[in-house]
């Protein structure tokens, strides 16, 4: 692997080469295919494999172990089953790097895209950095190239460059004519550098103002942000990304010294970018414009964030002066001042308290409760934790209560209705509150549910430190050692037992439940999804320690790989 991108010469049972990771004239740097390791005796970097692609390709820990695994020929455990590219799946991306570099070059041989590129303020160098193109002003340009036979055109009808005419063509080899054309088109690559999919801009005026690729076996809208490729090898260290709106503003900002600038592809934050997000950084600014779109899409994007915001994580948002993007601002003010206004963007807590108090009128007392009631279901939107408490503090602060008596009366209202537009990502199954909770109710309402929970289960939740997580455990291992059959039973026997106060309020809250069968089922899922969470977060902390420290041991690469399997085997 080593070798691909590296010039290896042969010595013996190992390879030798210039050392990638410093300058130098002689190859000092080693490499073991035997041993999957390699060494510089210049610098002293070394690494095993899975080292080596992170330093060199600056991946973050999960690519390079999904890269290595498809390198060894290994199944990769593949986030959420979002698909793991087939095998069969190698062509078509060969096809769209010689796609790319067609458009590439076809940039060189045009006068007017280049003027305009020129005109948009971008350098040459940047320009090939991003790889950025222009499709011709034809209908057939890519089809003559790449569409000889009817396979290839199957393929380019596969990735979405070329389109099949709706009525019958006058001549054969007409059927199909190209998608992009007479665009500046921006290849939008995965976390592997891979071209997976274009946008392409008219040059000047025109309709639409860009046009994107669709969905395609290679391409997932949801789940890709332009530029993070780029930002990835840029950056050796990486500490916050800048999440913009469009393609010229990640490309405009990359070019003035923010390379950590990354876009949506024309949809809002979904929650598999915020998951990518925070897998790589802690620190994230929203960038929004000014105007009314802006702001709504602002909005938007903290209601998906919510789900992920906990100690340890920032969540900023920066607004730009009206009548500005990112791109134009950083030509017009430059890198030093648009990074101080990154600096200085809105913590998630302040926008939210800022957006609802304009909505209500909080001098007044009935707007401070409609402003409270807003405020609820966003707070819940938050995990319990820290952070959860956090944001209920700064809420309570600006309606004027202790946060204890704002919960209490929230707890008391009606369940959280479903906040404003946006759903939350569906986290939570049936009932309300957070996941032990809604076990712990269903346990106490049919305590003969106990019985239907498996061995693995239970153990699933061993490790589990949400709050009432003890008491879970204890319930559990109670009732299914000792099992009881109606709720006053349990009340009984747990009068007495640490948490036990809290059983009968939480079963005189809970109305909704009448079905035992189906509390039985929601039991077991909430189990599961505990014991799904207990492994995110475990392997969340090993990705954060390896993002801090350059490294892990051993046993926690066993353990990660470990983890990964587990997670692969849940999504099948
Ligand atoms: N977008 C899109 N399709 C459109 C318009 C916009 O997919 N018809 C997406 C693109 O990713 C675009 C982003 O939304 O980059 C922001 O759109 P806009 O602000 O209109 O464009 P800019 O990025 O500012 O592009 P430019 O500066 O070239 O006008
Ligand atoms: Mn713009």
């Amino acid at each position: 692997m080593v070798g691909s991108r590296v010039q290896l010469a042969k010595a013996g049972r190992e390879y030798k080469a210039c050392c990638p990771f410093h300058t130098e004239k002689t190859a000092s740097f080693w490499v073991s295919p035997e041993k999957q390791f390699y060494h510089c005796f210049g610098c002293g970097a070394h690494g095993t494999a899975l080292r080596f692609l992170m330093e060199y390709d600056h991946m973050a820990f999960p690519e390079a172990v999904e890269e290595l695994a498809s390198r060894l020929g290994l199944p990769v455990p593949h986030e959420g089953g979002g698909g793991a590219p087939m095998p069969q799946d190698a062509s078509l991306y060969e096809l769209m790097a010689r796609v790319a570099q067609f458009y590439a070059e076809t940039l060189k041989g045009d006068k007017r895209a280049q003027r305009y590129l020129a005109e948009r303020g971008l350098t040459t160098e940047i320009m090939q950095r991003f790889g950025i193109g222009y499709a011709p002003d034809a209908w057939n340009a890519l089809l003559k190239r790449f569409g000889a036979g009817e396979r290839d055109r199957q393929a380019l009808g596969e990735l979405g460059l070329i389109i099949e005419r709706d009525r019958a063509p006058a001549r054969e080899g007409e059927r199909h004519y190209d998608r992009f054309r007479d665009r500046i088109m921006f290849p939008i690559r995965d976390s592997r550098g891979r071209v997976i999919a274009f946008g392409g801009r008219v040059i000047d005026r025109g309709e639409p103002k860009y046009l994107n690729s669709p969905e395609t076996a290679l391409f997932h809208k949801g789940r890709e942000l332009y530029g993070l490729h780029e930002t990835r090898l840029a950056r050796s260290s990486l500490k916050r990304l800048l999440v913009v709106e469009g393609y010229m503003d990640v490309v405009r900002l990359h070019q003035a010294g923010i390379a950590y600038a990354v876009a949506t592809l024309g949809t809002a934050t979904t929650p598999e970018h915020l998951t990518r997000i925070f897998r790589l950084v802690r620190e994230v600014v929203f960038a929004f414009d000014g105007d009314r779109a802006g702001r709504g899409a602002a909005w938007r994007a903290l209601q998906h964030a919510l789900p992920d915001a906990r100690e340890g994580r920032e969540i900023h948002f920066l607004f730009l002066p009206e009548g500005h993007d990112p791109d134009s601002l950083v030509g017009a003010q430059g890198r030093e001042a648009f990074e101080k206004r990154l600096d200085s963007a809105l913590p998630l807590s302040e926008y939210l308290v800022r957006e609802l108090s304009a909505q209500c009128d909080i001098a007044h007392a009935d707007g401070r409760a409609r402003f409270a009631e807003a405020a609820r279901p966003l707070v819940y939107k938050v995990p319990e934790g820290v952070y959860r408490e956090l944001l209920l503090a700064r809420v309570a602060e600006v309606v004027g209560l202790a946060p204890q008596r704002l919960q209490a009366l929230w707890a008391g209202g009606s369940p959280p209705a479903q906040a404003a537009q946006a759903p939350a990502r569906p986290r939570r199954g049936a009932g309300r509150g957070s996941l032990v909770r809604q076990a712990v109710v269903r346990l106490i309402r049919f305590p003969a549910t106990a019985g239907s929970v498996t061995d693995a289960e239970r153990a699933g939740i061993d490790d589990c430190s949400e709050a009432g997580a003890d008491v879970l455990r204890a319930l559990l291992d109670d009732l299914r050692e000792r099992p009881l059959k109606i709720s006053a039973q349990v009340l009984e026997r747990w009068a007495a037992k640490p948490g036990g106060e809290h059983l009968g309020r939480l079963l005189e809250r809970e109305e909704v439940l009448d079905d035992e069968a189906a509390a039985a089922v929601e039991l077991r899922a909430v189990l599961v999804k505990l014991a799904h969470s207990v492994l995110e977060r475990r392997l969340d902390a090993l990705i954060a320690k390896q993002a801090a420290t350059g490294e892990l041991s051993e046993a926690e690469l066993f353990e990660f790989q470990r983890l990964m399997s587990k997670k692969a085997d849940r999504s099948r």
